[in-house]
């Protein structure tokens, strides 16, 4: 099993570039497949999830050309099963996004129904209103959910809750959907607005995607695209955070400043030196005491649920008491107890983690329990004294291309470790 050896106290420093958005490219990836046209989409991040939505796309009959690292080129036309097997779902629930593209392109689609993951129940009831809204019947049974329309109909849909997922589901069967629809309290993540624009080159009618009203006025298909995917504003932060908590100096290259407006403005509340340029942020925390600051995590503009674990373990070694507040997920603070094993002082009570700032962390051996709380505890490691191992980078890898790489080229001592005898030699080595 493979693990990150970290030997932790050394600020990181210098300059790292920052791949394309996960979270984009995962919608548009499926939103290619709705044109019979060749799709190029580059700025890919060579990450693990990527990769399986590309292997779910070439089982259903999509051709997948791999054109290098970061570029693929697409070509719907062949497709003939419109059922996304589970094996794909249970890696990615992001495979969901088919639903909407082949629901959308053939009226008809049938996915594995999603499960709850480490981060709470996530359920799908807002994807599948829309989706009854346009017109299709839905049924849910046997850990399937299938769709099917003679056709779809543009409709006024209202969103309960801000859902990111569903506002780009929805979005993306609208797009071929009879006339107009309107998705009201949409979300604004800046991935939406990305879909939005990856299918407007496609040929469709999208405006207002980044506000709360989305309007679609339906046509009747879509054509070929080269597209370029926005940066990923997570890793951007990841490493800001990881800056933040070494007392490092690391300049984030690649990036929107934009986009990274909630995650700058807590980063200077807790003390940091920003600099912004035009497609890059820099991080100055050299010999600055880091200060206790209050977080909740919102919807877009909002501070992102997907750095909620990175600022905590910022927040761990920050002088004072600290609140990080999670609204968006019900339980997203489970890596709060391997934080803990390494000397963080933190009480959750139910959404609220309270946070009493440490002089530091020590390294211990941890496990990574989801995609984001892994690459916070290699933030900590980082930081902490002595030697980290961090099981599971699998999660890590999902998200994060060549991360341990990245993190050395800021002079990082961080391996990735394929066995035991490999992270002892490390060790010994760095000892
Ligand atoms: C996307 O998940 C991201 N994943 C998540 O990133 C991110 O944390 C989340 O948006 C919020 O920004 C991808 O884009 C692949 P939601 P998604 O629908 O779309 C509830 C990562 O680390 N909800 O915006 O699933 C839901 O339970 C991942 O990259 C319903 O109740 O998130 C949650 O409480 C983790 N019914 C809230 O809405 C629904 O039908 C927001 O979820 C849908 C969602």
């Amino acid at each position: 099993m493979e693990q990150f050896v970290i030997k932790g106290g050394k600020p990181l420093q210098g300059h790292v570039t920052i791949g394309g958005a996960k979270n984009a490219a995962l919608a548009i990836l499926a939103a290619a497949i709705m044109t019979d046209d060749d799709v190029v989409i580059d700025n890919l991040p060579d990450v693990r999830d990527i990769n399986v939505m590309l292997d779910a796309m070439g089982e259903i009959g999509a051709k997948v050309e791999r054109i290098d690292r970061h570029t693929v080129r697409i070509n719907g036309r062949n497709i003939e099963a419109l059922s996304v097997d589970y094996e794909y779902i249970k890696k990615i629930r992001a495979s969901y996004y088919l639903l909407g593209a082949l629901l959308g392109k053939y009226k008809k689609a049938e996915v594995a129904l999603p499960g709850g993951c480490a981060i709470g129940a996530r359920p799908i009831d807002l994807h599948v209103k829309g989706f009854k809204a346009l017109g299709a019947e839905i049924d849910i049974g046997y850990g399937l959910i299938s769709a099917k329309a003679k056709w779809l109909a543009g409709n006024h849909i209202y969103l309960d809750k801000v859902s990111v997922g569903a506002t780009i589901n929805i979005l993306m069967a609208a797009t071929l959907a009879d006339g107009k629809t309107v998705i009201e309290n949409a979300a604004k993540e800046p991935h939406v607005v990305d879909v939005a624009n990856f299918l407007n080159s496609m040929g469709a009618n999208i405006r207002g995607a980044g506000t709360d009203v989305i309007r679609i006025v339906g046509v009747p298909a879509l054509h070929g695209t080269e597209y370029s995917v926005i940066p990923d504003q997570i890793e951007a932060g990841t490493f800001m955070f990881a800056a933040a908590a070494t007392h490092g100096n690391v300049t984030v290259h690649n990036v929107i400043p934009r986009h990274l407006e909630a995650t700058t403005a807590k980063l200077l509340e807790a003390g940091c030196e920003i600099t912004e340029y035009d497609d890059a942020v820099r991080v100055n925390a050299e010999g600055i005491p880091l200060r206790h600051t209050q977080v909740t995590t919102l919807p877009y503009p909002g501070f992102p649920t997907d750095m909620q674990p990175q600022m905590t373990v910022v927040l761990g070694l920050a002088e004072g008491t600290s609140t990080v507040t999670e609204s968006i997920f019900e339980n997203r603070f489970k890596y709060v107890d391997e934080l803990t094993r390494m000397g963080a002082h933190i009480q959750v009570e139910s959404n609220i983690a309270i946070i009493t700032g440490v002089e530091r962390y020590t390294g211990a051996r941890v496990s990574a329990p989801d995609l984001r709380a892994g690459a916070a505890l290699c933030i900590a490691g980082l930081a902490a004294d002595g030697i980290t191992v961090i099981d599971d980078v699998y999660y890590i890898q999902r998200g994060y291309e060549s991360f341990e790489k990245k993190m050395q080229g800021l002079g990082a001592n961080m391996e990735l470790a394929d066995s035991e005898r490999a992270a002892q030699k490390f060790i010994l080595k760095v000892s």
